[in-house]
């Protein structure tokens, strides 16, 4: 029987030039290398000048259809995922598009689910292609997360970073099985008894402001040790894929203890965690796609590896998706 899935064809990224150092912050705030360094494994974060997120997203989505082979009209779906739009309305993704040159008419829109967004993109795009309502989508994770810090709390500005990562995905016919080439799973959640924990200090309707990040660290941390490893779980549960067969597992780069915790709870080798939280902090939607672009234009990501990607944040949101590439 025919069955329909999602293959990933294309995938790019882009960061912006200027990089600011653990020195650079401490000359901002009262922190140190060293601090940031053992607490969290970052080193530098990228952070726009000029630039704004649809800027970003175009980047990598230019990287995306190039490594695809196919042009912008060949598009049925635009979806990105952000917190830090261009403007509250309309949604970036349709200004993305239509710098694309996408045909007219096509559907594009954002989706909010902070860390988890890229995970939650992928679940709709996958779903609308699915259910025949696409062929091939364009998902997209960009933040500018640097016009959402408060560049004078130590507590959160040496965290973050800017960027973006994109993939192209195409309806492929596969079995139906664990051996299909495309999206196998995906799983998401959210509680928002954990609203607080996580989120800016303003919003259009509530602060008529965007607002700064603000959080309580060590409650998101205690959440994601848990999620993530769980939200990888569910998903390989649901693909039909063991530990055994994963190839690569992605974490959303929040803090390299995170990271780590998540191998070793799902007792998956160090060596197939991707980690680029040093170069870029955490760039929100934008790392799970970042990191996949980046390892899949290296050569150590390939075609065929089955890769595992699990994030949390704000909300609290989670979830995981396997992918045969
Ligand atoms: O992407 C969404 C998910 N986000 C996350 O997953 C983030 C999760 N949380 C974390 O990664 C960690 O909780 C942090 C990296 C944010 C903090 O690490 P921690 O080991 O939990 O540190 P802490 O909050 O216990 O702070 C320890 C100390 C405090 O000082 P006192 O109260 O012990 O005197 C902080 O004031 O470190 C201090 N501190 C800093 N010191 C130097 C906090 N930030 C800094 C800083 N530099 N940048």
């Amino acid at each position: 029987m025919k069955f329909i899935r999602s293959e990933v064809i294309g995938h790019g990224h882009y960061a912006p030039a200027k990089v600011l150092t653990n020195d650079d912050m401490a000359q901002m705030v009262e922190t140190s290398d060293e601090w940031i360094t053992t607490r969290t494994g970052i080193k530098a974060r990228h952070v726009v000048e000029d630039e704004i997120n649809s800027d970003l997203s175009l980047k990598a989505a230019q990287m995306a259809l190039k490594t695809a082979q196919i042009g912008a009209e060949d598009l049925d779906v635009v979806i990105l995922a952000t917190v830090t739009p261009d403007y509250t309305t309309p949604a970036t993704a349709i200004r993305i598009a239509s710098q694309l040159g996408v045909k007219p008419g096509t559907p594009a829109f954002d989706m909010s689910a902070a860390c988890s967004g890229f995970v939650y993109a992928l679940a709709m795009a996958d779903n609308m292609i699915r259910l025949g309502q696409a062929k091939t989508a364009l998902v997209i994770g960009a933040e500018t997360l640097s016009k959402i810090t408060d560049w004078t709390d130590r507590n959160t500005c040496v965290l973050f970073g800017d960027g973006a990562g994109a993939v192209v995905l195409r309806a492929h016919e596969g079995n139906g099985n664990s051996q299909d080439v495309g999206i196998l799973a995906t799983k998401l959640f959210a509680d928002g008894t954990h609203f607080d924990n996580l989120r800016t200090t303003g919003g259009v309707s509530a602060t008529q402001n965007a607002g700064f990040v603000s959080m309580d660290g060590k409650e998101v941390f205690k959440f994601a040790v848990n999620s993530m490893p769980e939200a990888a779980e569910a998903a390989m549960q649901e693909a039909g894929i063991t530990a055994q067969e994963v190839d690569w597992i992605i974490p959303h780069q929040a803090n390299i203890r995170i990271i780590e915790n998540v191998g070793k709870k799902l007792n998956i080798s160090d060596e197939k965690v991707i980690v680029n939280i040093a170069n870029y902090g955490n760039t929100s939607a934008a790392t799970i796609p970042m990191a996949l672009s980046e390892r899949m234009s290296d050569g150590t990501i390939k075609k065929g590896d089955v890769v595992v990607l699990t994030a949390m944040g704000a909300g609290f949101t989670w979830g995981g998706a396997v992918i045969r590439l």
